[in-house]
């Protein structure tokens, strides 16, 4: 078998054999395929695409590229939840004590952000003295003791798709409907969580701009799941505004707190119950009831043994940035927009993300909202406030939001979309 004859099946619209798929897999993961060949083969990929039983088995030799994790020996069921990524996207963080208040053990590997979308794994290093890095002894200690984990993916898990997602990052073949549902399931399926829910963001701050695209790579994550024995589901949310009234590290974490303390923006607290209740149900807990363990402070004690069990100090002050911009209103009116994707290169170009995986992010960075659309407001009145530590970057970040606010007529009907657009099982 040779890289070349691999890449020219694929380029010349054929299907990649079992035994190709396999080889070029293995190879590439132990150094044997260069990196230009496997850009090569991933730029085929993203023109010609893969059928279902290409994806499958590409998926099971990702998976085979690494351990598998196992949490047999817990005596509480597994539930996952893995978002395909958006602006102010901080559901992990109520989410996973919730679940784990009502009595599934939430094994959460979770990712840093790169580009306009925050990363959970950021925005809890803001907590003083929180450690992502776990050895998978401690991570199965620390899901044991508190029934939550949340906490980075170890090398060994699924390395191919380690090294495969770094190339196609820096050679435009990220936006691959079989190169995304098998970079994600098969970390997901090597963890070993019984059950998943995907949340797959559609709109302007999420790479599916679309529903029918959103649709494709929802039924081929499910499929890929329910094959390996995990029972998953998939919700698709609306991702044209960002989630809640903040985006960035210790803002977006003091707005999870809110919502841990019964409180919190709707969209986030509603998206946070919705994912909740799949979860649980695929869990094999129907009769859990979410919403009362976040009124009722159970949730909120799960995220303070979590916190604590990885170094954290749940009651420390969070960081505050150095500066602060506040964006007003033009003209008095209804907001009709506030795009997602503005918002999100607005709090990157401010600090709180990264252009290079190699680069610190600013714990108090990022964009804090004062309206959401459908809101009324009178000209003069502050939408946004901008923060940062490096106040040289609010020019920059100001023309990110060229464009990303809409002010329409007093009296302009404004009908939100709902926060869950479909469901596929
Ligand atoms: N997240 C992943 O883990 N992989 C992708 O390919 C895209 C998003």
């Amino acid at each position: 078998m040779d890289a070349i004859s691999v890449i020219r099946t694929k380029r010349d619209g054929g299907r990649l054999g079992d035994d190709q798929i396999d080889w070029v897999i293995d190879a590439y993961t132990k150094g044997e395929v260069a990196d230009e060949q496997m850009s090569a083969l991933a730029m085929a990929i993203l023109l010609n695409g893969m059928d279902r039983a290409e994806i499958a088995r590409w998926t099971a030799a990702m998976i085979a590229s690494g351990e598998r994790m196992d949490f047999s020996s817990l005596p509480r069921p597994t539930a996952d939840k893995h978002s395909t990524g958006g602006v102010g996207d901080k559901i992990t963080l109520p989410l996973a004590p919730l679940v784990a208040a009502c009595g599934a053990a939430v094994p959460q590997l979770s990712g840093r952000g790169l580009g306009h979308t925050g990363g959970t794994l950021d925005k809890l290093e803001s907590i003083p003295g929180w450690r992502a890095l776990l050895s998978n002894e401690e991570m199965l200690r620390v899901l044991g003791d508190s029934g939550a984990v949340i906490c980075a993916a170890g090398d060994g898990l699924a390395p191919a798709d380690k090294k495969l997602y770094a190339l196609r990052d820096v050679t435009g073949t990220v936006e691959a409907i079989p190169l995304i549902a098998s970079s994600i399931m098969s970390k997901k399926i090597a963890e070993g969580t019984g059950s998943l829910v995907l949340d797959v963001k559609v709109g302007s701050g999420a790479f599916m701009k679309n529903l029918e695209q959103a649709r494709e790579l929802a039924s081929t994550m499910v499929g890929l799941g329910t094959d390996h024995g995990v029972r998953t589901v998939a919700l698709l949310t609306g991702m044209s505004t960002p989630l809640g009234l903040t985006a960035g590290n210790a803002l977006e974490v003091r707005e999870s707190v809110e919502v841990l303390a019964g409180g919190g923006p709707a969209d986030v607290v509603e998206l946070t119950l919705a994912l909740a209740r799949e979860m649980l149900d695929a869990a094999g807990l129907k009769d859990a009831d979410p919403a009362k363990a976040l009124a009722d402070g159970s949730a909120m004690d799960v995220w303070r043994r979590m916190i604590s069990a990885q170094g954290g100090d749940p009651d420390a002050e969070l960081p505050v940035a150095r500066e602060r911009h506040v964006v007003t209103a033009e003209r008095s009116g209804v907001l009709t927009g506030l795009d997602a994707y503005a918002v999100g290169v607005a709090a990157w170009r401010l600090g709180a993300g990264r252009a290079r995986k190699e680069d610190p992010v600013q714990a108090g960075a990022g964009v804090e909202l004062h309206a959401k659309p459908g809101a009324a407001v009178a000209q003069g009145q502050p939408l946004l406030t901008l923060h940062t530590d490096t106040p040289e970057k609010f020019g920059w970040a100001l023309e990110a939001l060229t464009g990303g606010v809409e002010i329409s007529p007093a009296g302009t009907a404004f009908t939100a979309d709902p926060i869950v657009l479909d469901r596929i099982a």
